[in-house]
């Protein structure tokens, strides 16, 4: 394919300070779970997106000290001249692509919790860490402590010139560093000349910049990420007062401005909550207050949106996180005319998760993301075909598509088959839910690939039995069947079934409301799965005009997605849909017209009304096809089988995320060897011995 010339736009090359980007793609700063801990990872992952026509590749949040200290969380690190070579590892991987390599320095302030490094944590005020109930403070810096600050900040910036970085962030983000707490009134409570007014609280900020430039600045262009709006209304720094007086204030001082909004739930808003471009509305005075290129996030991946932001004044540089890690190769495959190849983003930030569980960064859509380097995995290429095996996938869910599409890519013959009419499995039954239409997605880019592979050949409406496999003739078989929500309540918090959830009550699954079940008010949704279904199902049949009593046995609705950066909101939502919130409630009855819960402390019953009750606890793996091909293993011989394997849900229920990596990695390492050995590189400390 050519390109279309409308996107020309979007690769002219950028002067910033004394270096030029490319084109107009930036790869803004995102923690990965890899970052000091595991430097080879990160480094062959940042290779990659450079691979992929980023023209700045960026670290995440690098801690400058150690009292800057975030762990648990595995960020970068430059401490001391120690930790320079793992860094060039990654501006090495980024300089092989022939694009520039960026470093956000960050002083964590009040939210680091020096938790390894044992050092007191330092805030413009004394303060107790708003975002943690460690008990522990930070305390109120010293004019002694803003030189030391001053110091280590520029130490920092000569190690990352000497790390090879091409650009140097000074970080004002997500309330998240010391310059942003010394901007916030809320947390800056000083009296002298870096308290009080907006021109005394910009100091640091001022000051940073100003020092980065003098170390750096020759060699080096110095960037500012600053969030323009905290979302607080009069709390806050809002871009219709400080965040636009701050930049005006500082306005030609930095290289390039990075803007966004604050905090990083709003910045990451998922896509339940805020389409593409939603940051526009905040950022878009930026371009009148300064001359300097301005680069801003919005889950960019239409081209079109790009050239718009662009062609309107809004952004100079496109800059992205989660597009770059669901498409690493998004830049080149505009660049190529192959739009269509885009693995667009859809929102869901399981991306996040892995920084929250302090692992390696995993995505729903690109399963290679975070197994670079320890599995070899590249988003776009994969071995070619080792034999010739043919197979039979049954099941088109996120698994099987995935399966198929890769098996099509190394040059298998590939059969999918699929029960129903629709292909697509969970994501397209979920899709249709309130908020959730981008998951489609899933299903939609794997489709367009598999649409262009004579070898692959897609049935549907075509539920495939044990004879069916072995009659088939494929060398091997890939079950990718799915689950089903279970109805018995049986789940986390029950480890028996629920007086009355059976096939005598009103009792629906998750199942029943894709199917359109009728559903009988009041609901009560009890929620012990904590993702995001109970969450969207109350609020689709709240819309339906329901009355909708929420239950769950955590302390919050959705509890697991405080992960993906959604909780707050969709609590806030459910609530204000009135919606009734049962938190810290198992349920222990239901008798068709009252379902009868128990306090989780203290056992104490309470009854609240319900005609139905939708149930969410535990899923069973669809494994019957499993279970009848491996009662009649001679069978399995004599037809020529030389593998049956379970991928996904049908093995054991996860996320959609889970299920897409299954059907990579076996598509990947069906034809590897049997081994005992661990299934990946690790990065082992290095012991001196
Ligand atoms: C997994 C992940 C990690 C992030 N880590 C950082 C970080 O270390 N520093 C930072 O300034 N922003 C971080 N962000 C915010 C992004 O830079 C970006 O501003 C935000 O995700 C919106 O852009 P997007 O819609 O292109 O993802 C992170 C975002 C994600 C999804
Ligand atoms: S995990 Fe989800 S939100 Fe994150 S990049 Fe992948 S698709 Fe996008």
């Amino acid at each position: 394919m050519t390109r279309d010339p409308r996107f020309d736009i979007l690769f002219e090359p950028i002067r910033l300070g004394p270096v030029v980007a490319k084109n107009r793609f930036f790869q803004v700063p995102h923690c990965n779970g890899m970052g000091y801990a595991r430097p080879r990872s990160h480094a062959a992952m940042r290779g990659i997106k450079a691979e992929g026509g980023w023209a700045v590749v960026s670290t995440e949040e690098v801690e400058i000290h150690s009292s800057s200290d975030v762990s648990p969380y595995i960020e970068g690190r430059l401490w001391s001249d120690a930790d320079v070579p793992a860094l060039a590892l990654m501006t090495d991987a980024i300089h092989q692509h022939g694009a520039l390599a960026a470093i956000e320095l960050v002083h964590a302030g009040m939210c680091a919790s020096n938790l390894y490094s044992r050092e007191v944590s330092l805030a413009p005020s004394h303060v107790a860490n708003p975002g943690s109930y460690a008990p522990a403070q930070a305390r109120a810096m010293t004019a002694s402590d803003i030189r030391d600050l001053r110091r280590w900040h520029r130490q920092a910036a000569l190690r990352a010139r000497r790390a090879g970085f091409d650009v140097i962030y000074v970080y004002a983000g997500h309330s998240l560093s010391l310059p942003m707490h010394f901007l916030q009134k809320r947390n800056n409570h000083r009296t002298d000349e870096y308290g009080g007014s907006l021109e005394n609280r910009a100091r640091l900020l001022r000051e940073l910049i100003e020092d980065t430039k003098d170390a750096v600045g020759a060699h080096c262009a110095v960037a500012v990420r600053f969030a323009v709006d905290e979302l607080r209304g009069e709390d806050g720094i809002g871009a219709q007062s400080e965040g636009r007086e701050v930049i005006a204030l500082l306005a030609e001082l930095p290289d390039l401005w990075d803007v966004n909004i604050s905090d990083w739930s709003h910045d990451s808003k998922t896509s339940r909550f805020a389409a593409e471009g939603y940051q526009e509305e905040f950022v878009r005075f930026v371009k009148a207050v300064t001359t300097k290129p301005v680069v801003g996030v919005g889950r960019f991946t239409s081209p079109d949106t790009m050239v718009s932001q662009i062609r309107r004044g809004i952004l100079d540089m496109i800059g992205a996180a989660r597009p770059s890690i669901a498409d690493p190769f998004l830049p080149k495959k505009i660049e190529r005319g192959d739009v269509d190849d885009i693995r667009e983003c859809i929102g869901c930030n399981v991306c996040v998760t892995g920084d929250h569980t302090m692992t390696p960064i995993r995505c729903t859509q690109n399963p290679t993301m975070g197994e670079e380097w320890r599995k070899g995995w590249h988003p776009e290429t994969v071995p070619g075909r080792s034999g010739e095996d043919t197979f039979l996938i049954v099941g088109a869910g996120p698994g099987g598509l995935e399966c198929a599409r890769v098996l099509g890519q190394r040059g298998y013959a590939v059969h999918l088959v699929e029960a129903e009419k629709d292909l697509g499995g969970r994501v397209t039954l979920e899709a249709r839910l309130p908020g959730l239409s981008a998951w489609a997605r899933v299903r939609d880019y794997r489709l367009t690939q598999l649409r262009r592979m004579q070898h692959v050949e897609i049935v549907r409406g075509s539920r495939v039995s044990a004879g069916d496999v072995l009659e088939f003739g494929a060398t091997r078989t890939v079950l990718a069947t799915g689950a089903r929500w279970r109805r018995d309540g049986i789940g986390r918090t029950n480890a028996g079934p629920i007086p009355g959830f059976d096939e005598r009550h009103p009792v629906l699954t998750p199942d029943d409301i894709f199917r359109g079940a009728r559903v009988e008010g009041p609901v009560a949704i009890f929620d012990d799965d904590h993702y995001y279904l109970g969450g969207v199902i109350a609020e689709k049949l709240r819309a339906e005009g329901f009355s909708v009593a929420l239950v769950t046995p955590a302390d919050r609705v959705s509890a697991w997605t405080d992960n993906t950066l959604e909780q707050h909101a969709i609590q806030k939502r459910i609530l204000d849909r009135g919606i009734d919130v049962h938190s810290n409630r198992n349920a222990v009855d239901f008798d068709g017209n009252r379902l009868t819960l128990a306090c989780t402390y203290t056992n104490r019953p309470m009854t609240i009304a319900a005609a139905c009750v939708v149930t969410l606890t535990s899923r069973l793996p669809n494994e019957e096809l499993a279970r009848a091909l491996s009662a009649t293993p001679d069978a399995v011989r004599a037809a020529g089988i030389l593998s049956i394997e379970s991928i996904g849900d049908c093995l054991a229920p996860s996320t959609i995320a889970a299920a897409v990596y299954a059907g990579h990695r076996y598509a990947r390492e069906f034809d590897r060897p049997p081994s005992d050995e661990v299934a990946f590189t690790r990065e082992m400390p290095d012991l001196g011995l």
